[in-house]
């Protein structure tokens, strides 16, 4: 028997919204403060990794070593400040296409997961208001191990009783469609082809995804 789709897992930070940007705002705030080079090219590495494995790539550019105290505060300055840009977060900042796109997979009775590195992410998705949409959401808090590791697209499997290769991941960093192909999931690429190397397929944003697309992976 052919394997049918029953479960979408959608990363959160630049697909569902554009908490990359903060994400970014709150860790060049830091590396200037540090001194430290750092622009959206690097930032690109960021996409999809934990916090302190985030701090570890901006402190590549640095000429001094710093302790692990030192470090584990940093990571902290840098989230109390992506704390208070996201705090003003509203529903409008969903990004186009993700609301229509939740309705016909609500419609079709296919489960719908949010898979995140963020410790933020249940958060995040309350502010948005869409946190009825999803049968489970699987945050930093829930795993031990962050993207390319396949284990927050397995974890929201396992919750959501679906073997992996009936899921489908939306993803916007080549760590996290990394992850996903380690899971035996089907990916899909949100953003730039020439990055993202890695997809089943890439599309530009939300507007361009569709069932009926998702659906055509599984043909
Ligand atoms: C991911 C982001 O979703 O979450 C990363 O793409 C981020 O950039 C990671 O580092 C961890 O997020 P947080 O909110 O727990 O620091
Ligand atoms: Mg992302």
């Amino acid at each position: 028997m052919r394997t049918q789709l029953k479960a979408v897992l959608f990363d959160l930070d630049g697909v569902i919204v554009d908490t990359a940007k903060y994400h970014y705002l709150a860790w060049k705030k830091l590396a200037d403060r540090e001194g430290i080079y750092f622009d959206e090219k690097i930032n690109e590495r960021l996409k999809g990794v934990s916090r302190m494995a985030s701090l570890e790539i901006i402190l590549e550019r640095s000429t001094r070593v710093y302790s692990e105290e030192e470090k584990h505060k940093m990571t902290e300055i840098k989230n109390n400040w992506y704390r208070e840009m996201i705090g003003q977060l509203k529903p409008d900042e969903i990004l186009p296409g993700v609301i229509d796109f939740l309705n016909s997979l609500k419609k079709h009775g296919i489960k719908c997961a949010i898979c995140s590195a963020s410790k933020s992410a249940a958060y995040i998705i309350e502010k948005l208001g869409i946190t009825d949409y999803f049968d489970t959401i699987v945050g930093g808090q829930d795993i031990t191990k962050s993207k390319p590791d396949p284990e927050v697209f397995l974890v929201a499997a396992e919750r959501l009783n679906v073997f992996p290769a009936e899921c489908v991941v939306l993803e916007d960093a080549y760590a996290g469609l990394e992850a996903a192909k380690r899971a035996g999931m089907k990916a899909v690429g949100l953003g730039d082809p020439d990055i993202l190397t890695n997809a089943d397929v890439v599309y530009k944003d939300m507007t361009e995804v569709s069932l009926e697309k998702v659906l055509r992976l599984f043909e």
